[in-house]
């Protein structure tokens, strides 16, 4: 008889129920309060939620399919978190449609550290290259204690992945709040399939070494805990590659990566769109009618140079204005010709840089205006409000969109106007857009420093004869619908699960 101890197998984990789990910081509905105080349930738009939706529509009708993690971002959404047991919203009678939410409520003060101080303000700022580094970042302690909230509140998103998943499912991590969740919840649940995604771009190696160096470290062995990772162009993967090149014991081939001594980490490219259909049913709806009606009454005939943008820095709604500007300084033929729409939703007013920018694209708004104002005609009009139906009508006027961030992800403006447009828009497209790799062809391409060039661009673009417009719109808009949301969702959950 051999000598062998017996030791019962560890106690299992207790797995739950859903085959698909997705997990994001916003998730797919809000609440805010009423008058009367009753909670209002408000669905999210946006390609993620979309995609998700339609993928859960076609899912079998078992609730636990496919569950939703994400955070309680304000005060209503954690009321509505207390009112549901174990933070599943579905079980509570909140309609989340097909997909189960679990709304997770993260103490408020771990949240506004991991959410605003080290997501928004740190990590955003590396992947889109907004830090003027002469003066900042500056990595202190203050750093170091919002870094470590960061970690905790990505360990709730991995615990609750845990409870609800079941034996092999496959986990779709999204976005930059969440990079640390892959290799925390491979650690609770080895037999999981988990991607992440990034819809943000991936910084060059030079800059990604801005921050700490554990810290980067940490970030990209996150990330390689999960069994792929994703980004939206070819661009942003190579830069991710470059980056988990100088990590030890990782081996980094094309679109390949082995880590933990042998295990592969597949880098996924997939490119996102919108739903053309969909899109254009919306536009058809009585309040983007009147939304049309009250442009067309402002413009009085003008031609609309267009803009829709969150109040966001990394969109260079500053240097965009700078730029028309200098058209109307530069070129006078266009004054009283044309008119300049700017349409930005607040965004992150949590953060100072976020306050003041949008006050310097307030005031060069005004400058503007000042200088060019006639009795008959208002250069520009700006507004600054979330009005989905106005963007909507003013993507389907315009004849020119301007769409010139520093760095994005995608940009999914670009495209919304490509499906929009009933005036073959000519596209003012930033080579630095995620966008640009597929619809850059069809577009006028800017370096989005370069006001002057900016300019000339949107010069050439009123002068553009119709045949030529039309010709690169209908181009356009096939990029658009390439790939829309439900395919770019689909698409990624296969890879996952196919053998390699
Ligand atoms: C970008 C990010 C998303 C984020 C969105 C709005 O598109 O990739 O993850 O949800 O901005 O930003 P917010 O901070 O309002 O969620």
């Amino acid at each position: 008889m051999s000598d062998v101890t017996y030791s019962a197998p560890p106690e299992p984990a207790p797995v739950g129920t859903a085959r698909v789990l997705v997990a994001s910081n916003r998730g797919p509905v809000a609440f805010s309060q009423g008058p009367d105080g009753k909670l209002l349930l408000r669905r999210g738009a946006g390609g993620l939620v979309s995609g998700l939706g339609q993928a859960a529509a076609d899912a079998p009708p078992d609730e636990d399919v496919m569950v939703w993690v994400c955070a309680a971002l304000g005060e209503a959404d954690r009321q509505a978190a207390g009112r549901a047991p174990g933070g599943r919203l579905d079980r509570a009678g909140f309609d989340t449609g097909r997909a189960a939410v679990r709304i997770l409520d993260i103490d408020p003060a771990i949240f506004d550290q991991a959410y605003n101080a080290v997501a928004n303000r740190v990590l955003w700022f590396v992947q889109h290259l907004l830090y003027a580094p002469a003066s900042q970042p500056v990595f202190g302690a203050q750093f170091r204690r919002d870094w470590a909230a960061y970690e905790a509140y990505n360990a709730r998103f991995a615990e609750a992945l845990a409870q609800e998943a079941a034996p092999g499912a496959s986990v779709l991590v999204q976005d930059y709040h969440l990079m640390l969740v892959p290799g925390q919840l491979r650690r609770l649940r080895p037999d999981l399939r988990i991607a992440h995604f990034s819809h943000t771009p991936w910084a060059p190696p030079d800059y990604f070494r801005i921050l700490p160096d554990d810290v980067g470290r940490q970030i990209l062995h996150g990330l390689l805990g999960a069994d792929r990772v994703g980004f939206l162009t070819d661009a942003w993967a190579d830069a991710f590659e470059q980056c988990a090149q100088a990590l030890p014991g990782v081996a980094v081939r094309p679109r390949q990566l082995q880590v933990d001594g042998g295990r592969s980490v597949r880098v996924g490219v997939h490119s996102l769109g919108v739903d053309v259909g969909e899109l254009r049913d919306r536009a058809r709806q009585a309040d983007v009618a009147g939304r049309a009606a009250e442009l067309a009454a402002l413009a009085r005939g003008r031609r609309l140079i267009v803009r829709v943008d969150r109040t966001e820095l990394s969109k260079n709604i500053v240097r965009g204005l700078l730029a028309y500007r200098e058209l109307l300084r530069t070129r006078p033929q266009w004054r009283g010709q044309v008119m300049h729409l700017v349409c930005a939703y607040p965004s992150r007013h949590n953060l100072p840089e976020y306050r003041e920018y949008t006050e310097a694209v307030r005031r060069l708004a005004v400058e503007i205006d000042d200088e060019f104002a006639e009795d008959d005609w208002r250069p520009l009009h700006l507004e600054v409000t979330d009005d989905y139906p106005r963007s909507i009508a003013a993507l389907s006027l315009a004849e020119v969109l301007v769409v010139n961030p520093v760095r994005d992800g995608m940009n999914l403006v670009a495209k919304e106007g490509a499906a929009l447009s009933r005036r073959d828009a000519v596209l003012v497209l930033s080579r630095e857009a995620g966008a640009y790799a597929e619809m850059g062809r069809a577009a006028l391409v800017v370096n989005p420093f370069d006001v002057q060039a900016t300019a000339t661009a949107l010069h050439t673009a009123l002068v553009m004869p119709a045949a030529e417009r039309r010709r690169r719109a209908v181009e356009l808009a096939a990029v658009a619908g390439r790939l829309p949301p439900r395919t770019w969702f689909t698409d990624q959950l296969a890879a996952l699960t196919a053998r390699p």
